[in-house]
Formats: C-alpha cells, structure tokens, sequence
C-alpha cells in the first residue's frame, strides 16, 4: 500500500493560510527553498519547475489529491493544470469543468482508498484544510513546513474536526536558518 502525505506549509498557531487565502507570510527565500525544490520537486507546479529549472521525476509522488479551493487560486493566473507531471484528483461535490487529464471525485475517502491499492510512488496530499479534514483517518504522514510565525487567524490545517486526538510518531525535525522547521511524521 503507498501512503498517503499530507505536505503543507503551517504557521506556529496551526494556519495554512490568511483567511483570505493569501499566504504570503510564508517566506520562499531562505536556506529551507533549496531543501523543498530539490527534495520535494514532485510537489512544485510545472510553471514554478521552469522558473527555477527542475524537473520532477515523480519519485517522491506520482499522484496529487487537493480540495477545490486550493485548486481555484492558480485558475485567476490562467493555469487550470498546475501538476501535469502528477496524476491530479481534486476534491469537490459540485459539477464542474476542468482540463482533460484532471478527475474530479466527490467522494475522496473511496478515492484516496482506491488509489493506496495501486503500484506507484506516493500520494501528495495538498490540501487544504477542508480536504484534509475529510481524509484525517487515510494520511500516513505528515510532512509540515512550520514557519515561525504567528497568524492569528486563517485556514486551519485541518477544518472540521472535533476534538479526537490522533497520535503520530515523530521522524524527523530539520530546523534551517530561515527558521523553518520541517517536521515528519507518520501515524503511530
Ligand atoms: N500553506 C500551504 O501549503 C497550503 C496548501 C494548500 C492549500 N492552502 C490554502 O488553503 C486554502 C484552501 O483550503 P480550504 O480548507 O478552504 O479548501 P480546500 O480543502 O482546498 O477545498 C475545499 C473544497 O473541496 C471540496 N471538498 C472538501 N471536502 C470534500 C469532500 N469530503 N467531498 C467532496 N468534496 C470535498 C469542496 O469543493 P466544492 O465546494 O467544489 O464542493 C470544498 O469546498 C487556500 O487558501 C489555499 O491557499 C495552503
């Protein structure tokens, strides 16, 4: 069975983003981007691979689940496939329209279920918050960027979950100069 990641960027008080969506407070300079470009090349959009000039090699990831609200935001730049070296399913219980290549699922648990079953590399979990709630029980692992700041509000790593703690296993803390923590865990 592959796993299922939950890769993110979190801010010290558990926000992925403003309430707005906006998560420019989350710096992309620093000692911490060379770790994300080169080991998690499989996460970046294509668009972002050419600036920089990598190429993902899908040997982290093949496969990228994310909500329909973290899929909308790159739409207003014009990029309705940000992921085409993945598979990408997103998440929404609307009909909607998108590129060929792209599934829909309205229900992501059978979904994600269904893809574990299959050879492969890993699933990347890109969230948001909404998405991930609804998949808290299928993640394996979470990867969490925590940055060293304080939003005070915003879109909660997880939304609607009830108080039901669910314990994980720490494997690795990289702290880097930025002040970015990369934190690993899986469920234990
Ligand atoms: N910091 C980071 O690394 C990071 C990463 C990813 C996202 N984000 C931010 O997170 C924000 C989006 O998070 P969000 O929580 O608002 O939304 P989201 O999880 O991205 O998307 C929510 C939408 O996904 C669909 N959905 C969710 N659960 C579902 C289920 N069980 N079955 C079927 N469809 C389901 C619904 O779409 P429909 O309404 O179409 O039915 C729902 O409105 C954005 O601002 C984004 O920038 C930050």
């Amino acid at each position: 069975m592959r796993e299922l990641t939950y890769y993110v960027g979190v801010s010290l008080d558990g926000f992925i983003a403003a309430p707005d969506g906006d998560f420019s407070a989350f710096p992309v300079e620093g000692d911490h981007m060379q770790a994300l470009l080169h080991e998690f090349t499989d996460t970046i959009p294509a668009h972002v691979q050419r600036l920089v000039g990598l190429e993902a090699d899908r040997s982290r990831f093949d496969t990228v689940v994310m909500g329909w609200q973290t899929y909308t935001p790159a739409l207003r730049e014009g990029i309705d496939s940000p992921y085409p070296h993945l598979r990408q399913v997103i998440a929404t219980r609307q009909p909607r329209e998108v590129p060929a290549g792209i599934e829909l699922t309205d229900d992501p648990v059978a979904t994600v279920r269904a893809l574990r079953r299959e050879p492969g590399t890993g699933v990347y979990l890109a969230g948001g918050g909404a998405i991930a709630g609804a998949l808290v029980d299928e993640i394996d692992r979470l990867q969490l960027k925590v940055y060293p700041v304080l939003l005070g509000d915003g879109v909660p790593l997880f939304r609607g979950l009830g108080y039901r703690p669910l314990p994980f296993r720490r494997v690795s803390s990289r702290p880097f100069a930025s002040g970015m923590v990369l934190n690993e865990y899986v469920r234990s």
